[in-house]
């Protein structure tokens, strides 16, 4: 198989050849056919926390980094229940020893894959699993609009790759939705469904106010551009912040305020399908931005640090 790897940010990500991850009996070795770049990756490169989590309970070896993956299933461990040949989408979990995505072939558990019907491109699939899990895991488990009539949705970086995937999830939890974004993404979010609010005029989150209160306030962006005393004001009695993007000045109130949860988009079988479902009902649309060959990850870098991609990027191998 081949990855891209690079040993620091500083040094860019390079293609290698590694010899092929053994299967476990629940594992599935995939062919990858698109893979979703996220934020993540690239911040698994810079250090702190999350590379430091990877370095104590992560596969050893060159760092691959890369969650998102869609292709086919190529070989089945003896207790997988995906048969080779089966169209998948999955995302890999280093705390579970495996490489990351950024390469030709994975290998990752069959409960960390859903099936794929074959109206749904490879493409499509791998806009899906981080993005559209911490939006679903923040709208079920955390704020259980699922189980709430007429909630109502606030999510702060509606034109990302989690902020496009919250709008329109919402929407098929029966959900009314307002996406802060900037001007010229205002007619997406819109035909989307959402209530777009331009961050480029005014407060924000004083014009939000006007649409709330909020059952979830989703935050994609960071709580030093939106306070989180002024989010959880938004918020109805038993609303909550979901924070997608962590500052280490909140701490406390994720320690402390029932009405804070962080989220963390781990894909399962169980957080993908009905996303997965949601796009074959042709309730949510896979929106790409650009579509990269895997030599040319380091490039997909760049444009994802710069923060302004709307909807998603794809590698390809
Ligand atoms: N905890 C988790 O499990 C988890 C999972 C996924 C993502 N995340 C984190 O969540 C963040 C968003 O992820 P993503 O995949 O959605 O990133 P992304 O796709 O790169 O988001 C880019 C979008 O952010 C918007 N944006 C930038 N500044 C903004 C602002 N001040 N207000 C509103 N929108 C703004 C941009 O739109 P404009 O051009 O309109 O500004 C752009 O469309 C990242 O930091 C990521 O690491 C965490």
């Amino acid at each position: 198989m081949y990855v891209a790897t690079s040993s620091s940010s500083e040094t860019p990500l390079a293609l290698v050849e590694l010899p092929d991850s053994p299967l476990k009996p629940n594992d599935v070795r995939v062919r990858v056919r698109a893979i979703g770049v996220n934020p993540v990756d690239w911040k698994m490169r810079e250090g702190g926390p999350l590379r430091m989590a990877y370095r104590f309970v992560g596969p050893s070896g060159p760092l691959v980094v890369g969650v998102d993956f869609a292709g086919e299933v190529i070989e089945a461990g003896a207790s997988a229940d995906l048969p080779v040949g089966t169209r998948v989408v999955g995302g890999t979990d280093f705390s579970r020893k495996q490489l990351g995505s950024y390469a030709d072939e994975v290998v990752a558990g069959a409960d960390q894959c859903a099936r794929l019907p074959d109206s749904i491109s490879f493409d499509q699939a791998a806009c899906l699993p981080v993005a559209g899990v911490t939006a679903w895991i923040s709208l079920t488990d955390i704020a259980r609009i699922d189980r709430k009539p007429n909630a109502r949705v606030l999510v702060l970086g509606a034109s990302g790759g989690v902020g496009l995937a919250t709008i329109q999830l919402s929407k098929t939890l029966g959900a009314a939705v307002v996406g802060v974004c900037s001007g010229k993404n205002v007619a997406l979010v819109e035909r989307l469904g959402a209530t777009a609010v331009d961050y480029t005029k005014g407060d924000p989150l004083e014009a939000a106010r006007a649409l709330g209160p909020f059952d979830l306030v989703l935050h994609a962006v960071g709580t030093d551009l939106y306070p989180l005393g002024t989010c959880r004001s938004l918020l109805s009695k038993d609303g909550v912040v979901s924070l997608a993007v962590v500052r280490p000045s909140d701490a406390l109130a994720i320690g402390f305020l029932p009405s804070v949860k962080t989220v963390l988009g781990k894909p399962t079988r169980k957080t993908l399908e009905p996303i997965v479902a949601a796009v074959a009902s042709g309730a949510f649309e896979c929106l790409i931005e650009a579509k990269l060959p895997l030599a040319e990850a380091e490039q997909a870098h760049v444009l994802s640090r710069k923060g302004k991609v709307v909807g998603k990027l794809l590698l390809v191998p």
